[in-house]
């Protein structure tokens, strides 16, 4: 039985343990560059005993971010991740750096730059129609991927994360829902999954061999007409054979369409609803309840879907979503995951996984109000944990 404790090999690394930190957006950096209370996040949680811990968000262009105080990977950002990876070596973990673009998910209002989706779309959050990008303007997102890629190596990152997941821009481009286009790009599912596949091949070309590459995928976005768990499956499979990925970390559901499908439990309707500016708020309080669903939270609630691709696959897998102790750790191994990843629990407790290494009872102390989300505008935190 694999111990989800004992050393593992993710592509070029060794990391100490199986259990990843998941990227949830940290906030933290007003300029768009890393502060110390940054690194303070991300050394506590590496403190707590993570074998590797992932920093979001990185966008790999300005117009990539979900707001302008996210950082986007620059020559100017370099030296601030460099000290945020070199505190999380001190500790002993690795470290991921979660790349993107947000795509329909971004907000150009705050960006000032124009959002980006596959076809033609309004967009709520920047009140102004999103820019549909041409063959040409593609190739830019995917060396713009690769140039993230390059700086995130010289950061002293050990990892990348690609974002394939939340209807983030290579989501949206594999959503029929969301891709409506007439080209290369658009149209039957190999051409829907084909910027993901260029993008993790051009990523692997660039630091392959030396950093690991995975990508957070979609096993479905959870809104008729997107992305189904079939086609998910089929680009899995082609992502597999393509070689690029050395792990795939499965999730679900949409930032722009259905965030709840991600984390199940409470939707935190009233504190989601304050962080909109206003023509958004009045828009929420007619649509909120259809727009954040109420899934019931249980222990590994992306189990059933994610089983179906450890079926079919032999690559590296890395099971995400209500992995909060010990049993559920076991479980992920004993089906054959090779990694968990754990996000709001880790928020809520980051020594949450010394704790539970030293004693296998251990609960967690998240109760999944997922009032941490309308956070993200804020500085990331749990409501929960008392200030120190
Ligand atoms: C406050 C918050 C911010 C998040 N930000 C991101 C993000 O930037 N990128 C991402 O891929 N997922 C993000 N997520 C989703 C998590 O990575 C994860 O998929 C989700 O929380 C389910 O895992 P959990 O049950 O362990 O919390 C965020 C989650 C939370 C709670």
């Amino acid at each position: 039985m694999t111990d989800v404790f004992a050393p593992a090999r993710l592509g070029p690394l060794t990391l100490r343990n199986r259990v990843i930190k998941a990227a949830t957006f940290e906030g933290r950096t007003p300029d768009a560059l890393v502060t110390d209370e940054l690194i303070e996040f991300h050394r506590e949680v590496a403190a707590g005993g993570v074998g590797l811990t992932t920093v979001a968000y990185c966008a790999v262009a300005p117009g990539g971010r979900t707001d302008r105080h996210q950082i986007w990977m620059r020559p100017e950002a370099v030296a601030g991740l460099r000290k945020l990876t070199d505190a999380v070596h001190a500790e002993g973990a690795a470290a991921s750096a979660q790349i993107g673009h947000a795509g329909p998910v971004a907000n150009a209002a705050s960006n000032r730059l124009p959002a980006l989706s596959p076809s033609p779309m309004f967009s709520p959050l920047g009140m102004r129609f999103m820019k549909v990008p041409n063959e040409f303007e593609i190739r830019e997102l995917i060396d713009a991927h690769v140039r993230a890629a390059r700086l995130a190596e010289e950061s002293g990152f050990d990892a990348v994360e690609i974002h394939f997941g939340h209807n983030y821009l290579v989501s949206a481009f594999m959503s029929p829902l969301l891709n409506r286009r007439k080209d290369a790009y658009g149209g039957s599912l190999a051409n829907r999954a084909r910027l993901a596949r260029e993008i993790a091949c051009a990523v692997k070309e660039a630091v392959g061999g030396r950093l690991a590459v995975t990508a957070k995928l979609n096993m479905e976005d959870g809104r008729p007409g997107g992305l189904t768990l079939p086609d998910s499956l089929q680009i899995a499979a082609w992502l597999e054979a393509d070689g690029a990925l050395d792990a795939l970390e499965l999730t679900a559901g949409s930032s722009l369409l259905n965030p709840m499908l991600l984390f199940h439990g409470d939707a935190p309707r009233r504190a989601f609803a304050k962080t909109l500016p206003g023509p958004a708020r009045w828009g929420f309080r007619l649509m909120g309840r259809a727009f954040l669903k109420e899934y019931p939270y249980q222990e590994a609630y992306l189990l059933e879907r994610a089983r179906q691709f450890r079926r079919e696959l032999s690559m590296p897998l890395i099971l995400l979503g209500g992995i909060t102790n010990h049993d559920t750790m076991r479980t992920a191994m004993d089906e054959g995951f090779d990694f968990v990843a754990m996000g709001r629990a880790l928020l809520r407790e980051p020594n949450l996984l010394r704790r539970i290494q030293s004693d296998f009872t251990t609960r967690s102390a998240c109760v999944h109000c997922n009032e941490c989300m309308p956070t993200i505008y804020t500085g990331t935190r749990c409501v929960l944990r008392p200030v120190r």
